[in-house]
């Protein structure tokens, strides 16, 4: 029998790696070559716990689903091309949903159990001289590329057939049980199945898995659906391997936290704070200053330079990138935007799929809705709303106006309630300002229409035709005057009434 492993997961230096690079995998002893590796993602189940007509792996946390989480983290350990997502339960809106990460699928149709959706995998990863196959759950997130390398190298290491990643939880509950006959795994226990005896046992299997694949694939006949679920069960695979004298280990890794799965919503909100929490270490350690960060809802992919400061009840969402030396002020939300340096967002502004040059000063009560950009040092003020729009350097539209479809240049002033009118109620128009424009208040614009370079729109004007550069545009009924008028009505009045 094998002599005790040394089987703890390394304490990685970064739990969230900010360092993307790929570290050369492990050279199994024997031959010299690297083992060649595939990466198997179990999400076809339907996670019937949630009560949810999403299928699990879809559903959020930290802004992204779930199993956009585990393909990132796996396409750090291997190329996309060696990751084989197993999917089910609908099938079609999981493999869409991630489709873009260039990874392969398998499709189980039937979801029969974790040692089932293995079976069904058995041809796509018999391609490619695969030693060894390494398993992922779709539900468990917060797995880092740490923690996989670790388990894929003790494996090669031990020369093990199968090895597990196990932790040790205060509260074990709902896990399988790790049953270790001396340094070497049994067997896995799931939780339906344990004796009250092993319910005790605090080290539990997280899900994830290094295989010999050959060996896998030689023994996973040996599995069989007798359990109170009917299923096969990959736990059961320690059983087997333990009975045909292969060897089975395990590695403990060193954050418990890693390795939790998302089951029930309980579980999820869980993830999602334990996520949230770690990306806002991750900014603070990066020079951005977080007020209250218990307020503020940050999504993992979402960067922000040094020196900015988020206020709390800030919303950060998607891919959003936020440069350096800014302040987000309490109240906004900004989802997929991309915002240079020094811009000043003041509370309660509404953003989304749209860009802000450097010096920009936005809100309070802004709202850029997609396709907006506002250039350097550009003012967008409060309850003011753009929608597809360019709006040009140090250009201004300070207060109360609707801008869409609009191509606006630099330097123009946009005088308060301005409006573009640009649906006729079938098309879209658009209206174009030329530099230097000033655009009077309370103008409307009745697009498609176009406001040379320096021309001036009087207030109050509706403007239907093009006005030259350099004009002066009129647009409304002139003013008469009734004198003494007033008076008179005020004296009738009052005649009345005596
Ligand atoms: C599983 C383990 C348990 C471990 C826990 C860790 C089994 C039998 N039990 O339990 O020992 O402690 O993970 O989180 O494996 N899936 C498929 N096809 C199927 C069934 C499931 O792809 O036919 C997928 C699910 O979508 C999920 C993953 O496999 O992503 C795990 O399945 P789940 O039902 O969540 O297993 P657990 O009960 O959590
Ligand atoms: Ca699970």
């Amino acid at each position: 029998m094998a002599k005790a492993p040394e089987s703890k997961v390394k304490t990685s230096p970064s739990k969230h790696p900010a360092a993307r690079q790929r570290v050369a995998l492990p050279a199994s002893q024997s031959p010299a070559r690297p083992a060649r590796i595939a990466v198997a993602i179990m999400a076809a189940g339907k996670g019937t716990r949630l009560k949810s007509k999403h299928p699990k792996v879809l559903h959020e946390i930290g802004g992204k689903a779930i199993l956009a989480h585990v393909i990132a983290t796996a396409k750090q350990v291997v190329p996309a091309e060696d990751i084989f997502v197993i999917i089910g339960h609908e099938a079609e809106r999981v493999r869409e949903a991630v489709a873009g990460t260039g990874v392969n699928f398998v499709l189980q149709r039937e979801q029969r159990g974790t040692g089932h959706a293995l079976m069904v995998a058995r041809e796509a990863l018999s391609g490619n001289n695969y030693d060894q196959v390494v398993v992922l759950s779709g539900d468990a997130p917060l797995i880092t590329p740490e923690t996989i390398r670790s388990l894929s190298e003790f494996h090669s290491a031990q020369k093990a057939s199968m090895t597990l990643l196990s932790a040790d939880l205060d509260n074990p509950s709902g896990y399988g049980r790790v049953i270790r006959g001396g340094p070497l795994v049994q067997a896995i226990v799931e939780e339906k199945s344990a004796s009250v005896r092993q319910k005790k046992i605090r080290e539990i299997n997280s899900g994830f898995y290094a295989f010999s694949r050959p060996d896998l694939y030689e023994h996973i006949n040996g599995l069989s659906t007798a359990n109170p679920h009917g299923e096969y069960y990959l736990t059961d695979m320690a059983g087997v391997f333990s009975r045909a004298r292969k060897k089975v280990v395990a590695i403990k890794t060193s954050d418990a936290g890693e390795v939790l799965g998302s089951n029930t919503r309980a579980e999820m909100m869980m993830l999602d704070a334990r996520l949230r929490l770690a990306k806002i270490r991750e900014l603070l350690d990066n020079g951005v200053t977080v007020f209250y960060p218990h307020t503020c809802v940050i999504d993992s992919d979402v960067e922000v330079g040094a020196d900015t400061v988020i206020e709390p009840f800030v919303q950060l969402l998607g891919n959003t990138k936020v440069g350096a030396d800014c302040r987000i002020r309490s109240y906004s939300v900004i989802r997929n935007s991309v915002l240079g340096q020094n811009v000043m967002v003041r509370p309660g502004t509404i953003m989304e799929d749209s860009r802000v040059g450097s010096g920009a000063v936005l809100g309070p009560y802004s709202h850029l809705r997609p396709g907006s950009d506002v250039g350097e040092g550009a003012h967008v003020g409060n309850f003011v709303e753009t929608k597809k729009i360019k709006l040009g350097k140090g250009s201004k539209a300070n207060h109360l106006s609707y801008l869409g479809d609009a191509d606006i240049g630099d330097g123009v002033n946009i005088g308060a309630g301005t409006i573009t009118c640009n649906y006729d109620g079938v098309n879209k128009h658009t209206t174009v300002i030329e530099d230097g424009v000033f655009v009077g208040s309370d103008s409307t614009l009745v697009a498609p229409l176009k406001i040379g370079r320096g021309a001036y729109v009087a207030a109050a004007s509706c403007i239907t035709d093009d006005v030259p550069a350099d004009a002066l545009a009129f647009g409304r009924a002139r003013q008469s005057i009734k004198e003494g008028w007033a008076r008179q009505k005020r004296e009738a009045q009052q005649e009345k009434h005596h």
